[in-house]
């Protein structure tokens, strides 16, 4: 496939950008090729300089659930264009957006808008640590919030020991606050408490997590969370930038029916625009500044553009068939990519919530970081190279996960697995 346009831009972007994009996957590394400039998207499809069209599966990483450029959402952004981009000045819609999603997530009585999920949990942290009085934090392996200091950090030596930093630039000191695990195991999180006793003010998690490809919560392990949360007296947070408004209109909570101290929401909440959410309990919101002393501000937090197209977003979303036809569409993607894995011999575990899955080149079942790295990465990228020469757009990393929106049709479906059962073939036979 001819990518001359895209290359050349490449080339010139790595002139004035640092390995000539403004976020590192986008730079294609973990697939060995070079990425794709995007000239437009809409619906479920996405172009690129050279002319080629694609089935988007990233969805700009999970926020496009109802497709690239919807109508309604476009038309409500001009709308709010018209009367000025930037107030910093409190507007209706900040306040109509909040209702909608305090009407949602039954867990927030009171929010904060923000503009990054990274801001969110940077402040959801902040939060926790001024209302228990505490100092540490305990996240799970292959979970990602953002890149905030005290969440770029890797596990310690031992299970439940102190992180270490995993990024050039993160002081040890904090790194040291923060305490990595594995996901799904409750005897770790049991283990950490009795390690730090009386000092860990959060518990965080990725509800489902989904930085690692798709990994589903096993039955018990959120309730338990819950549980040894409440009885230490540590902050629960949910970390629902992909999963709110993704696996249910209510997110993970509604989902499981397991309730968070706080809530991180980012992606879908913003309809494609700067937009995000830190929301919880009112007596732990109300310690924000002006109310309380916790300091966080944002010159550009409820931005009017981004507000307006949140709630033309969710305005859709809350009609209930939107989450029922992405379940069956996306139960019919993980059931075509099965057998066509299966015909060309090739051990696949999908993992599916709702409507973001993963294809792990393995026969083993993946709950953690630790199945997830001992899967066939070799294999993904094979497995990639082939579908996006197909016309198939997945995200450029056998950690990620596969988002599909209300604007994928049967015949997108089918289109993809058709290529998937090529591609399939493909990996076998090398
Ligand atoms: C679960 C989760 N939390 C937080 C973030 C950070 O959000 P942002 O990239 O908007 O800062 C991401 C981004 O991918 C995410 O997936």
């Amino acid at each position: 496939m001819e990518n001359r346009k895209s290359f050349a831009a490449f080339s010139d972007a790595a002139r004035y950008l640092p390995g000539g994009v403004n976020s590192p996957v986008r730079a294609f590394g973990g697939v060995d090729r070079d990425p794709l400039f995007i000239a437009g998207a809409k619906g479920s499809r996405i172009f690129d300089l050279d002319g080629h069209e694609y089935i988007d599966y990233v969805g700009s990483w999970g926020p496009m659930i109802l497709g690239h450029a919807h109508p309604a959402v476009v038309a409500a952004i001009h709308k709010a264009a018209d009367k000025g981009a930037s107030f910093g000045a409190p507007t209706l819609a900040e306040t109509e957006l909040a209702a909608r999603i305090v009407g949602a997530f039954g867990s927030i009585e009171k929010l904060r808008l923000l503009s990054s999920g990274t801001e969110a949990v940077m402040t959801a942290i902040r939060l926790a640590r001024a209302y228990t009085g505490r100092d540490k934090i305990v996240k799970m392996a292959g979970c990602y919030h953002g890149h905030s200091d005290s969440l770029l950090v890797a596990a310690g030596s031992g299970l439940a020991e102190q992180g270490t930093a995993a990024s050039p630039g993160v002081p040890e000191a904090l790194a040291n606050l923060t305490v990595v695990i594995p996901y799904n195991d409750i005897g770790a999180v049991a283990q950490a408490f009795e390690r730090h006793p009386g000092r860990i003010a959060a518990v965080l998690v990725e509800p489902v997590a989904a930085n690692m490809g798709v990994v589903a919560p096993e039955p018990g392990y959120l309730e338990s969370l819950r549980q040894l949360c409440t009885d230490n007296g540590t902050v629960l947070i949910f970390d629902e930038v992909i999963t709110g408004f993704r696996v249910a209109f209510g997110g993970a909570q509604e989902r499981y029916g397991v309730t968070a101290d706080l809530t991180c929401l980012g992606k879908i909440v913003g309809g494609g625009l700067p937009l995000a959410v830190c929301g919880g309990r009112a007596e732990i919101m109300d310690l924000l500044a002006p109310l309380g002393r916790v300091y966080q501000a944002g010159t550009l937090s409820g931005n009017p553009i981004a507000t307006a197209a949140a709630i033309a977003t969710l305005d859709i979303l809350a009609e209930d068939r939107v989450y029922r036809e992405l379940e069956s569409a996306a139960a019919n993607l993980e059931a075509g990519l099965a057998q066509a894995a299966a015909e060309a011999g090739v051990p696949l575990t999908i993992n599916r919530v709702g409507s973001i899955l993963s294809c792990f080149f393995t026969n083993r079942p993946v709950r953690n970081f630790d199945d997830v790295r001992a899967t066939d990465v070799a294999a993904f990228k094979r497995f990639f190279s082939h579908m996006l020469d197909r016309g198939i757009y997945l995200a450029p990393s056998a950690y990620e996960a596969m988002f599909l929106s209300s604007a994928h049709t049967k015949q997108d479906i089918d289109r993809t697995v058709e290529a998937a059962r090529a591609s399939f073939q493909a990996v076998a036979t090398r």
